[in-house]
C-alpha cells in the first residue's frame, strides 16, 4: 500500500497533486505539509496535514516514521524569478531541503519523486527540441539548483539503489494555485486578467517561445512515471515533458478567439526575460514517451478552452460572492 508524503502541498502544483494522490491511493495515505498552517485550511480540513519545515532533516525523517510513509513527492521548492532576488535562500531550500529528503529516504527506504525544470538548460543547450542528454550549463541560480539536484538523484539511486523519479516540467499551466514567482507565470498571469479586464501587460517579449505544460498532464505524468516498470527505466530521472511549446503572442492569438477584445502590451522585466532567453524554446521528450508512455492530453487549443472556461467561472462566483 502506498503511504504517501507531499512537501509543498499548498504551491500551484501540490494543491492539486494531494486532492489527485488522495483520489487515487485513498485519503489517509496522502499527507500534505507545507511550511505553514496559514492559508492550508482546506487541506487540514480534508486530510491529514503536517507543519514541515523541509531544512530540519529530523523532522522529515520523524513524519515518515510516523505515518509509515514509503514514497515522497517532493514539490517544496522555490522558482526561478524569487531565487535571483534571494540565491542564498534558493540554495537553502532548493538543495539543504532536497538533501534532506534523499537521506531521510535513504535511512528509511522511501520512493521519491522529484520535479526538476527546463530551467536546467542554459544559453549553450540546443535550442530547439534540445535533447535528453546535452549541453546544460544554467545560468539561473534556480536552474543550478535543479540540475544540482537531477545529479544528486542520480547519485543517490546508483550509490544507494533508492528509487528516485523525476521530469523537467516546463512551464505549467493551471487555474486552482496561482505559481510563486517563476519566469513562466505570464502564461498563468495573462488567463487571469484577460478574463477580469480584457488587458495584460506581459513580462517577457512577445516572441518569447517556452514550452508549456497544463495541470492535468502534470498530475497524470507524474503518477504514471512512479507507477512505470522500473525495468524499462533507463533514464528514471531528468525526463524532458513537453505539450504546448507557445509565445505570449501565440497564446494571445488564441485567447483572442475566445474574447475577441483582448488586448496585450509589454513590460519587459530585464531579469526574467534574461532567464527566458537563455531557456529552450521547445524540449524533446521521445525518452518519456518512449520508456514509460508519456502522452500529453491538452494542447494549445484544449488548455486554453478549458482555462478560460474553468477560471471564467471560479472568477465569477468568487465575485458575486464577494458581492
Ligand atoms: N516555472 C518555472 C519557473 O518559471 C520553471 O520551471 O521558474
Amino acid at each position: 500500500m502506498k503511504r504517501i508524503l507531499v512537501t509543498g502541498a499548498l504551491g500551484q502544483i501540490g494543491t492539486e497533486l494531494v486532492p489527485y494522490l488522495r483520489e487515487k491511493y485513498g485519503t489517509d495515505n496522502v499527507i500534505a505539509s507545507g511550511k505553514s498552517a496559514n492559508g492550508s485550511e482546506k487541506l487540514i480540513e480534508t486530510g491529514p496535514f503536517e507543519v514541515l519545515d523541509i531544512t530540519v532533516r529530523e523532522r522529515i525523517t520523524d513524519l515518515i516514521g510516523k505515518h509509515k510513509i514509503n514514497t515522497v513527492y517532493h514539490l517544496a521548492s522555490m522558482l526561478s524569478g524569487t531565487g535571483e532576488a534571494n540565491p542564498l535562500g534558493l540554495w537553502e531550500v532548493n538543495l539543504d531541503g532536497l538533501i534532506n529528503i534523499l537521506e531521510a529516504s535513504r535511512e528509511t527506504g522511501c520512493s521519491v519523486f522529484f520535479p526538476s525544470s527546463i530551467a536546467v538548460f542554459g544559453p549553450d543547450s540546443p535550442k530547439d527540441k534540445t535533447p535528453q542528454n546535452t549541453i546544460t550549463r544554467p545560468t539561473s541560480i534556480y536552474g543550478i539548483s535543479k540540475i544540482t539536484g537531477e545529479l544528486l538523484c542520480d547519485y543517490y539511486h546508483n550509490r544507494y539503489g533508492l528509487d528516485i523519479r523525476g521530469l523537467r516540467y516546463p512551464g505549467v499551466i493551471s487555474n486552482a494555485t496561482l505559481p510563486g514567482g517563476g519566469t513562466t507565470d505570464y502564461a498563468v498571469h495573462i488567463f487571469y486578467d484577460a478574463i477580469r479586464h480584457g488587458r495584460y501587460t506581459c513580462f517577457l517579449r512577445e516572441n518569447s517561445s517556452i514550452d508549456m505544460i497544463y495541470m492535468p498532464d502534470v498530475l497524470e505524468g507524474a503518477v504514471k512515471l512512479m507507477e512505470a516498470d522500473p525495468g524499462k527505466l533507463r533514464h528514471r530521472n531528468a525526463f524532458n515533458v513537453s505539450a504546448i511549446t507557445v509565445t505570449p503572442s501565440e497564446l494571445t492569438e488564441e485567447i483572442k478567439k475566445h474574447i475577441p477584445d483582448f488586448k496585450i502590451d509589454y513590460d519587459i522585466d530585464p531579469v526574467r526575460q534574461a532567464i527566458a532567453d537563455s531557456w529552450p524554446n521547445s524540449l524533446d521528450d521521445t525518452a518519456a514517451r518512449a520508456e514509460w508512455g508519456w502522452e500529453p492530453g491538452y494542447n494549445l487549443e484544449m488548455m486554453v478552452e478549458d482555462m478560460l472556461k474553468v477560471l471564467g467561472a471560479r472568477l465569477k462566483q468568487t465575485k458575486s460572492s464577494a458581492e
